[in-house]
């Protein structure tokens, strides 16, 4: 080769290796390369990160979005929110409920009822204090509620419109479950009213989850669940309706006030229902590790659940892994392990008592679909 031929060779070498920088330095901060464990060659890009809601008391929110497999331009955004209040929507509503993957030891196991076949899905860990969530000032732990929570929701979206501009006009709905049907109607509520300042949000529908609505209707719903499922005896059954029910019991509770008769009433459910039942599905099985790795060691071909109880400690394992909160550009601040619930947000809990109900119905008025779902 003459010596002209190898200088362009470099060149060429030289302008890919630049290409390279540039591509690299182009490519979205908040990218996830890879996820420890994910399957290989994925259709859909993932991305991690923290937003500042609030620059003055140092409040920054963790997101986790996945975009559609197929085709993310043409669907929606979907904000999802888990309830608590207090518990993360990166453990609950994507690795075990909706999300692309499920943790199981190593790996991530692909769900195939993922909701990114169908949505961009942002999961949101809100507020401060949950998950890795934080606060450089702790005492932004302290008495939060409802309303603060909706503030810095409603900036995290705006801000979060800015690392994400391509998805600032996507038709949006947020979906959630549990105390989320709190979050959630106050959320849409402060989106309707910026709206009329300064239209950004192009929300299409809500959708809610087994959600508290009205804490007095929805609490008291546990005690007919229960006996219909033979959880408890109808002698117990007339206690917990007539004695002390449970909206009562819970808010004797938050106000450190639990007079004998709802002690005695709940002290004689849980010992009915016992810990060996899982509430939310009374047909599973519940984790017990210890007695399930027995069980696996004893009779391996028994254990195979359609469903994975344990996937909570698979969880926590997880996302306390240092390769996968550098993979997901997360931070432990303030607190020394990543848990499913907050155990330093200090959540104004009686909020749970404010109807939302009504502003389900505003919403409705406002031309917002809602759909409730049990
Ligand atoms: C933390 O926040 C509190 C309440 O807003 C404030 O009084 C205090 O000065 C802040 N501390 C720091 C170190 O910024
Ligand atoms: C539950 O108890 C409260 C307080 O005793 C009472 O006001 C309410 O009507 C009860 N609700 C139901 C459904 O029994």
């Amino acid at each position: 080769m003459c010596s002209s031929s190898w200088k362009t060779m470099a060149v060429a070498l030289l302008l890919i290796e630049l290409w390279f920088t540039i591509e690299s330095s182009l490519a979205h901060p908040d990218k996830i390369v890879k996820l420890p464990g994910q399957p290989p060659r994925l259709s859909f890009q993932q991305f991690s990160g923290y937003v500042t809601v609030d620059y003055k008391k140092h409040k920054a929110l963790f997101y986790y979005f996945v975009e559609a497999e197929t085709d993310p331009a043409s669907k929606p955004l979907v904000l999802w929110l888990n309830g608590g209040p207090g518990c993360s929507s990166l453990g609950v509503g994507a690795f075990s409920e909706n999300g692309p993957f499920r943790p199981n030891g190593e790996f991530l196991v692909k769900n195939d009822y993922s909701w990114n076949r169908e949505a961009n899905m942002l999961y949101l860990e809100t507020p401060i204090g949950v998950g890795f969530s934080y606060s450089t000032n702790t005492s932004s732990y302290e008495a939060v509620d409802d309303e603060i929570t909706a503030r810095d929701n409603l900036v995290f979206l705006q801000n979060w419109y800015n690392k994400f501009p391509n998805y600032r006009h996507r038709d949006l709905y947020i979906t959630g479950e549990s105390y989320a049907g709190h979050y959630i109607p106050q959320l849409a509520k402060l989106m309707v009213e910026f709206n009329k300042k300064q239209n950004l949000f192009n929300l299409k529908g809500i959708a809610l989850g087994n959600p508290v609505l009205e804490f007095a209707t929805d609490f008291n719903s546990r005690a007919e669940y229960f006996w219909s499922h033979g959880l408890i005896s109808d002698s117990t059954y007339n206690m917990f309706t007539s004695v002390c029910n449970y909206s009562r019991y819970v808010s004797e509770y938050y106000r450190d006030s639990v007079s004998p008769s709802c002690s005695k009433v709940m002290s004689q459910v849980s010992r009915e229902t016992s810990k060996f039942v899982d509430k939310y599905d009374v047909t599973l099985d519940v984790c017990i590790s210890s007695v399930l790795s027995q069980s696996m060691a004893i009779n391996p071909q028994q254990v195979s659940e359609r469903v994975d109880v344990c996937v909570e400690d698979k969880i926590v394992n997880y996302l306390n892994r240092k390769d996968v909160q550098k993979a997901l550009h997360a931070r432990l601040v303030g607190v020394r392990l990543w848990t499913v619930c907050s155990n330093i947000l200090d959540y104004q809990l009686l909020n749970l008592e404010m109807p939302t109900i009504s502003i389900v119905g505003s919403l409705i008025k406002s031309g917002i679909p809602v759909l409730v779902y049990r």
